[in-house]
């Protein structure tokens, strides 16, 4: 669905139900070119956001405490009174929404009752944040219209305490930072711990990026991400002991971990040693982008496909499939499975013009050995979330 047709859509649902004129936010998905699993080390991480969202309507009612939601996507409406907001079943869209007027309650701001629909047009569970840019579509549209006063980056870090909270899922800053923060034609450079960021213009002249989806559905809640998190930070603890300098793993080398390796278990130092190779991949991967080397870059995805699968394993054989034919083929530079893992999409460094027929080639393999179809997209690198038309209009 074009975002035209979801934007007109969300709107006259919102007049059916509702009957006020709202207020309309779009919030988009992300990519990463490279970086990841480091955004919760403290390290570098390179997004950007697409032009696919999740649009939201939003407008104040009559009543002080009650509220009602409606996805859209999903014909499914909650309602809630703001005097007693709690977490939904796990796994519920309610999580992020409800985390997030929870979030805005704990800085002491009262609001009064509203009503949202929203709908979107990121592919659910496909490593393109469209939780990050529910959440930030909340949380902006409330800000909006309760006069918050809070900054994007306030905003980008309440959505994130939303998703830790009441979604249960420990995730770093990156996804809620490139849907919040994003810049057309850019990717950001992003430094995790000081949340100073860098736009990078992206333009391969002769090469695009082709997004593959596995139709795998993750699911980032499973223990699986928090694990890796805790081995991370237990690998740190380790490490502290030898270098009490270091704070996270963005600030060890490889040095630094081999001289501790015999103190952890080797899956420790393995995840450990992934994340600080991948952090410098990242700053490897920004000069390959200026230099315009994008041979170098290629190559830089897929190591951090290969640390991915074999060291931090957070992949699966649906994906390293993927990026294997890509390996395979002369017009493809680089691949890899990128967000969270366990499923979602591939991104791939593609001459233009070469899409189609790898494509092609890749999907009747895939579907017969996998039993289900790939999906293909081409995105645009856009603008992070913002107002698309204001009460007043
Ligand atoms: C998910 C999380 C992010 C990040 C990625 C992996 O998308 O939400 O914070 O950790 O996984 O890079």
């Amino acid at each position: 669905m074009t975002t035209q047709v979801l934007t007109e859509r969300v709107k006259s649902l919102f007049k059916e139900k509702y009957g006020s004129a709202p207020l309309l936010v779009q919030s988009p998905g992300r990519i990463n070119i490279i970086g990841e699993h480091t955004d919760y080390n403290d390290g570098f991480v390179l997004p950007g956001a697409i032009d696919r969202y999740i649009v939201s309507a939003i407008a104040k009612n009559d009543s002080t405490d009650q509220c009602r939601v409606l996805a859209a996507d999903m014909d499914s409406e909650i309602q809630f009174s703001l005097s007693d907001v709690r977490p939904s079943e796990k796994g519920s869209w309610q999580n992020y929404v409800l985390g997030v007027v929870s979030e805005i309650g704990k800085r002491g701001v009262q609001l009064q009752g509203f009503d949202i629909v929203f709908g979107g047009n990121i592919p659910k569970g496909s490593g393109l944040s469209s939780s990050a840019a529910l959440e930030n579509a909340i949380a902006f549209g409330l800000n909006e219209l309760f006069d918050i006063g809070m900054s994007k980056t306030e905003m980008m870090l309440l959505s994130q305490k939303a998703e830790h909270n009441f979604v249960g899922v420990q995730c770093g800053i990156m996804d809620q930072f490139a849907s919040m923060h994003g810049k057309s034609e850019h990717v950001l450079l992003l430094d995790c711990r000081s949340l100073d960021f860098t736009p990078v213009t992206i333009d391969f002249s002769d090469c695009e990026i082709l997004l593959i989806n596995s139709n795998v559905k993750h699911s980032l809640a499973d223990s699986a991400y928090n694990n890796r998190r805790k081995s991370c930070e237990s690998g740190v603890g380790i490490l502290q002991s030898v270098f009490p300098e270091i704070k996270a793993l963005r600030d060890a080398s490889e040095d630094q971990l081999s001289e501790v390796k015999e103190q952890m278990d080797s899956d420790t130092y393995k995840k450990c040693l992934y994340v600080v190779q991948e952090n410098n991949r990242v700053q490897e991967a920004v000069k390959a982008i200026k230099n315009n080397d994008i041979p170098l870059l290629g190559s830089l995805l897929f190591q951090s496909h290969a640390g991915l699968e074999h060291q931090y394993e957070v992949s699966c054989p649906e994906l390293d499939f993927l990026v294997e034919k890509a390996r395979e083929n002369s017009s493809i530079f680089g691949s890899r499975m990128m967000g969270g893992g366990f499923g979602g999409c591939t991104i791939n460094i593609i001459k233009k013009g070469a899409a189609q027929a790898f494509v092609a080639s890749v999907e009747e393999e895939y579907t017969l050995k996998f039993d289900k179809k790939p999906s293909i997209y081409n995105v645009s690198l856009t603008n992070g979330t913002s107002i698309l038309e204001s009460v007043k209009n």
